[in-house]
């Protein structure tokens, strides 16, 4: 893992957005892309170097990391209407590349033709990841298998209390989600894993210092060759060894890269 501490959200988006413009102008490309409030910054700096910089997203198709069951694609809080308000309908994503798990579907067939459409286009090129306050990623929630694929879970209280912002109210919070498991996560070739805030700190702390552990899924991404895991200052704030994250940035080769 290559932990990188920045002063703030805006510099993680920043480098964030570096990091997936590098793998865009290489070549045809498949990001993984995460929901929540963490990635924001980052597709809000895309949709600006799309539209002030001319960066394409013509050649590249896009995966979802997961879906709530029950909830229409068409709902607004559904992860297919969030990602494409919040950022694949603002740059120029070929129709029918953005691909999503359907909530709405029985899940077991569903999960099983979403891990074959990610093998289909040739696996994830960068994935982003965000984390539960619980340490999940995706809705791995606690003890899931580090080996699982993507299937059915049910949210624990915590998550339902996090994600409850974004409903009317905790009643309207699903139960279940269709998530990649952590052994689909981890098939993509480069994990971005962004940490914003303090509420993040004791997560981040477990998934990046402690023992790989089903009770913290983000843990998982240990036993991943290639992770860069950015976060601010806040969100860093309970790791042992950041001096000497800072000094291997400091001392990182100028052709290195990410
Ligand atoms: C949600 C999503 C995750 C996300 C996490 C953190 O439940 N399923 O992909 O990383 O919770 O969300 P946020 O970035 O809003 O804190």
């Amino acid at each position: 893992m290559e932990i990188i501490i920045l002063p703030g959200a805006e510099d993680v988006a920043h480098t964030a957005a570096d990091i997936i413009e590098e793998r865009l102008r290489s070549g045809p490309s498949v990001l993984g892309l995460a929901t929540g409030s963490t990635p924001l910054g980052t597709y809000r700096e895309l949709i600006d170097r799309h539209r002030r910089d001319g960066l394409s997203f013509a050649a590249a198709q896009a995966f979802l990391l997961d879906e709530y069951v029950g909830l229409p694609a068409s709902h607004p809080e559904s992860y297919h209407s969030v990602i494409r308000r919040e950022f694949t309908d603002s740059v120029d994503f070929p129709a029918d590349a953005v691909h999503g798990l359907d909530g709405a579907s029985y899940p077991a067939a569903e999960a099983a033709r979403y891990d074959a459409s990610i093998s289909a286009a040739g696996g994830v090129d960068v994935q982003i990841l965000g984390i539960g306050t619980d340490g999940h990623i995706g809705f791995n929630e606690p003890m899931s298998s580090l080996a699982s694929r993507t299937r059915i879970k049910t949210l624990t209280g915590q998550t339902r209390r996090d994600n409850a912002r974004f409903f009317a109210g905790l009643d309207e919070v699903p139960e279940h989600v269709l998530t990649q498991g952590l052994g689909t996560i981890r098939q993509a070739r480069h994990l971005l894993l962004l940490g914003l805030g303090e509420a993040k700190a004791d997560a981040v702390a477990a998934a990046v210092e402690g023992p790989v552990a089903a009770i913290c899924p983000a843990s998982a991404l240990q036993l991943h060759p290639h992770v860069t895991v950015l976060l601010d200052t806040p969100a860093a704030s309970k790791l042992a060894h950041t001096e000497y994250y800072h000094y291997t940035l400091g001392r990182k080769p100028a052709w290195q890269g990410f």
